[in-house]
């Protein structure tokens, strides 16, 4: 199998199968407990249809949208997410160059593996940075300052991780960062001798976003001591509203789901949210973006900029997340297995059948540009 036969997202998954080692795949494709709400996000699009019209003139096609000051050519984002180079010894590099080749967003994540200042001064396309909150206040203000000096566009700060998730795939292999493996995880890493070849000679894994600030080295603090003794679950409204006004820009929320929630956003001065469970890998059984997105809509649509993600695999997932109101959608294991599969190549593989779908579907539709897609277009069952 090679990239010219994946034609969907599930060749890609399969193609990156193929590639990885068993604990670094099973570590992109798992998620908290059973797995439920990762399922769910995925099925929440087929709960609704597509109601086309016709006849418009439709043989020019915008897709373009402004996401939080930023105009992107596509409504599709590259969503942040941890230890790409594990996947790809090219890691963030290749998916920042595929999407600034697509004009779209993509963002650093602080578990990144190549440095926002890095990534930020070698592509030209508009970029967030991920973070988290920290128990040390004076930690948090220095990478926001070091954010704003490196010039990133948005800060995108996830609350959906105040613990981290059940992932039991990861507890059965031994994944863990420094590298923990069962036997059987070795065994799978033995397997795929390109992988580790890759890995061994290029540039040494590191987390540049933290390696100025916290000693991750050798066994000093793993990825999940990182989650349970550096963040912050004591993290309140208050604190955000601090964050916001610190920050001085456009700030948005990633991982938020309630009306309650959204109306703070607003309140605190926010100017972007993202409906998100983050690919279902924190608290299982919670709600599909998607399913949340209308009642979202309803309640502060208008006054903040909405975003979702989770379980986006096909342009029509996208226009029916456009429809409900949406300005753009994020995508995660979308262009993970992509890059897994054949780095920059393949996430611009992913990002190009992507658009191709779009614009298809936007002209079946009925719609030159993503302004006309409304709740109009869509029943559900
Ligand atoms: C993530 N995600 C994530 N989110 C975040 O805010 N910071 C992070 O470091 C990560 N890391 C991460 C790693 C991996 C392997 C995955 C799959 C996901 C969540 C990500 O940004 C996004 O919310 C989901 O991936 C969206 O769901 P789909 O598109 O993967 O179904």
């Amino acid at each position: 199998m090679r990239l010219t036969d994946c034609h969907n997202f599930h060749d890609f998954r399969r193609l990156a199968q193929r590639r990885l080692p068993g604990p670094i795949f099973n570590y992109i494709d798992g998620a908290a407990d059973d797995e439920v709400t990762y399922r769910q996000n995925a099925q929440s699009f087929e709960s609704c249809d597509l109601v086309p019209n016709v006849l418009r003139g439709v043989s020019d096609i915008d897709m373009s949208t402004t996401v939080m000051g930023q105009k992107l050519d596509m409504p599709v984002y590259c969503s942040p997410t941890a230890l790409q180079r594990l996947f790809h010894h090219r890691g963030e590099h290749a998916v920042a160059a595929a999407a600034a080749k697509y004009g779209t967003l993509f963002g650093v994540s602080s578990l990144g593996t190549v440095s926002l200042e890095e990534v930020r001064k070698t592509y030209d396309n508009p970029q967030v940075y991920q973070f988290y909150f920290h128990k040390d206040r004076g930690l948090n203000r220095a990478m926001m300052e070091r954010a704003k000096e490196a010039g990133v566009n948005i800060m995108m700060l996830t609350v959906d991780s105040i613990t981290g998730g059940n992932r039991e795939r990861d507890k059965r292999t031994g994944f863990s960062i420094p590298f923990r493996l069962t036997l059987g995880g070795m065994i799978q890493f033995a397997i795929k001798p390109a992988w580790g070849l890759n890995y061994l000679f290029h540039e040494p894994f590191s987390l540049p976003q933290l390696d100025a600030h916290i000693d991750m080295g050798g066994d000093a603090l793993s990825i999940s001591r990182y989650f349970t003794d550096m963040l912050d679950p004591a993290m309140t409204w208050d604190d955000v509203a601090e964050m916001v006004q610190l920050w001085d820009g456009e700030f948005c929320l990633k991982g938020v789901m309630s009306v309650e929630d959204a109306r703070k956003a607003v309140e605190i001065g926010c100017t972007g949210i993202v409906l998100s469970n983050h690919g279902g890998r924190q608290l299982d059984g919670s709600r599909a973006a998607f399913d949340q997105l209308k009642e979202i809509m309803d309640a502060v649509g208008g006054q903040i900029d909405v975003l979702m993600d989770g379980g986006v695999q096909r342009g029509t997932h996208v226009l029916k997340a456009l429809s409900l109101g949406a300005k753009a959608v994020g995508v995660g294991r979308y262009y993970l297995y992509p890059l897994a599969a054949a780095g920059q190549n393949g996430v611009e593989r992913a990002l190009e059948l992507m658009k191709v779908e779009i614009e298809r579907d936007m002209r079946l539709m009925g719609c030159k540009s993503v302004e006309e897609l409304s709740p109009d277009n869509l029943r559900f069952r």
